[in-house]
């Protein structure tokens, strides 16, 4: 496993961390199988881990912090998120500080992630939604820096709504945050545009999110894909989404290499770019874990390979089902 710096923090990160929605919520998850999962990523030098009370109500973060206890002689990091008290995804223009993070509900969900994680501080703390024009109310900063100060966390983090990069940079700009969770991939370059020039310029950490765009970019969806009932992925990839998805992932399907899957294009695709400090594929089973972080001693993709990918490239724009 190769490590990056994550940001002003000088974290040394694995550039593999380790995505925990899914085995928070998505069918089929299993507490059991997930552990194994999760400590096998620990055992090849993952040591980056994001969760959120939202994955499971806690049961997610209950599983980081049964991992962290395993693994007392480790230095694993821990991100979790606090939700919107609105219960809103996405954020939307007019949502305001006091509809989503009002800073004794930011203490209140501090003390619950702990709680849940069974530990004494936590490394990274990110709002799970955001908007930028909350930095013109900065009580949200005096409430997570007042629990910085006790030691209760030790970074600041937003994680930006779906396909809306810009709705960041002036956070990043800031000063005020050390990291910020967006999505990037093959498809949404977006970020690269005016985001990571802004982290890099202020030493601001990136976690790159959903690296397959939530399974396209595995290979593995058909027109015919469908989720047990209760799945989320039935409310993302509705019939208008899944028709494209497949029409684009087919498309880069000629790209992928023999010797390499199209999941391992999507990861390599990303260490391509340096501002990225770590990639959190969500995974839950130990051939997932084992075929992901092997990305990270393969490497960037060489030049030629990534030039061509970066033609599929693919620009949206948020909408009614894409959360
Ligand atoms: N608003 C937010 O802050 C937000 C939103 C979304 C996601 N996130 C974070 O980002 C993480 C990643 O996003 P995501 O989990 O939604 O989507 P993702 O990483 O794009 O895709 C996850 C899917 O890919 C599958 N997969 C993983 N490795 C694979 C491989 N090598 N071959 C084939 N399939 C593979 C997983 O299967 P298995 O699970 O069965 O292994 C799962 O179905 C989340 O877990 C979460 O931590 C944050």
């Amino acid at each position: 496993m190769q490590y990056r710096l994550f940001g002003r923090t000088e974290w040394p990160i694995s550039e593999i961390g380790f995505g925990m929605w899914g085995m928070g919520g998505w069918t089929g998850s299993d507490d059991a199988e997930s552990l194994v999962a999760l400590q096998r990523s620990v055992d090849q030098g993952c040591n980056f881990f994001d969760t959120a009370w939202a994955y499971g109500d806690g049961r997610s973060e209950k599983l980081l912090g049964a991992l962290v206890r395993a693994n007392p002689g480790k230095r694993l990091y821990t991100a979790t998120k606090i939700p919107p008290k609105n219960r809103i995804w996405p954020s939307r223009r007019e949502f305001t500080v006091d509809d989503c993070f009002p800073p004794d509900y930011i203490e209140e969900y501090v003390h619950r992630s702990l709680e849940n994680l069974g530990l004494p501080s936590l490394d990274l703390i990110q709002f799970h939604t955001w908007e930028d024009q909350w930095l013109a109310d900065d009580r949200w900063f005096a409430a997570l820096d007042g629990l910085r100060r006790q030691g209760l966390i030790r970074a600041i983090g937003i994680s930006i709504n779906r396909w809306e990069a810009w709705n960041g940079v002036y956070a990043v700009k800031s000063g005020l945050i050390d990291a910020v969770q967006v999505i990037y991939n093959i498809f949404e370059q977006v970020p690269e545009d005016e985001l990571f020039p802004a982290c890099e310029k202020y030493e601001v950490a990136v976690i790159a999110r959903v690296p397959f765009d939530e399974g396209t970019l595995t290979g593995g969806l058909t027109l015919n894909s469908r989720w047990p009932e209760g799945d989320w992925r039935n409310t993302y990839f509705v019939p208008e989404n899944l028709k494209v998805s497949v029409e684009h992932a087919e498309a880069l399907r000629p790209l992928v290499p023999a010797e390499m899957s199209m999941s391992q294009l999507a990861l390599r695709f990303i260490l391509n770019h340096p501002a990225v400090s770590t990639i959190i594929p969500g995974m839950r089973t130990t051939k997932h874990v084992d075929e992901n972080i092997a990305c990270s001693e393969a490497g960037p993709l060489p030049d030629d390979l990534y030039a061509e990918v970066r033609k599929h490239r693919w620009d949206r724009q948020p909408t009614k089902w894409s959360q």
